[in-house]
């Protein structure tokens, strides 16, 4: 079953005050590794998409100008009370924006970089469209999500649960080679992270071909 909009909106709002509590620590290493690899330059203008919470937003350099988008409301509200109170100027926006659908013209950003959104927004090649729409040409893409298990046993288990996806605001079983191959990602590396590497960073050039057709800017708020 797919998940919607309104879907994950609903489910972040419910998830907003302890998701800090939950995804903090356990999905930290991957948010820093992601950052490292990122191999930031003093100005690079930098996109995070479905930055929540900002969980990621002090791991970053105080050099580089950083924006961060979320379709939710009360997940953004907790990212602006961070930028605040941690006096986080490289923090140049915080939108409340569909990333499958950015009022950011072509080009804007030297990395565009999504952290455990891939398998909660509703269509995935349209994110990855846009995140290569906004980003330069020779800029980067970068991902780090859960993917489905290689053990048979594990992937049975979140076959077991997908059709609750709805509910959870995610796709438990979603598949790393398919995600590739619908996306056309350019990956350079794949590197596991996060407990037992049971997450997986990619490493992408931008390769500006679009899969999905879809570029229009279209705001939601
Ligand atoms: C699992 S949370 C990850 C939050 C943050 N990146 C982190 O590292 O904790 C997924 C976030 O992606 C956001 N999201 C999902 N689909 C989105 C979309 N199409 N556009 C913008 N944000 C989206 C959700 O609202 C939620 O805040």
């Amino acid at each position: 079953m797919r998940v919607d909009i309104n879907a994950v909106q609903r489910v972040y709002r419910r998830y907003a005050p302890a998701y800090d509590f939950y995804f903090g620590a356990m999905f930290q290493p991957g948010r820093e590794e992601i950052i490292a690899r990122m191999d930031c330059r003093p100005g690079d203008r930098i996109l995070e998409v479905g930055v929540g919470t900002g969980l990621s937003l002090s791991i970053y350099p105080r050099n580089v100008e950083l924006t961060g988008i979320d379709l939710s409301r009360e997940m953004l509200a907790r990212a602006r009370v961070r930028r605040r109170r941690e006096r986080l100027n490289q923090v140049v926006a915080l939108r409340l924006m569909d990333a499958e659908s950015m009022q950011f013209t072509d080009d804007s950003f030297d990395k565009v970089v999504a952290m455990y959104v891939m398998s909660v927004t509703p269509h995935p090649a349209r994110l990855v469209d846009e995140m290569r729409r906004v980003c330069k040409p020779d800029g980067e893409l970068l991902i780090v999500n859960h993917f489905q298990h290689a053990n048979p046993v594990v992937r049975g288990m979140e076959r077991l649960v997908a059709p609750l996806s709805r509910l959870m605001g995610f796709h438990p079983d979603f598949s790393l080679e398919n995600f590739i191959q619908e996306t056309h990602l350019d990956v350079v590396e794949r590197i596991p992270v996060n407990m037992l590497g049971y997450w997986t960073l990619l490493q992408c050039r931008n390769n500006k071909i679009p899969t999905t057709g879809i570029s229009s800017m279209q705001a939601i708020a």
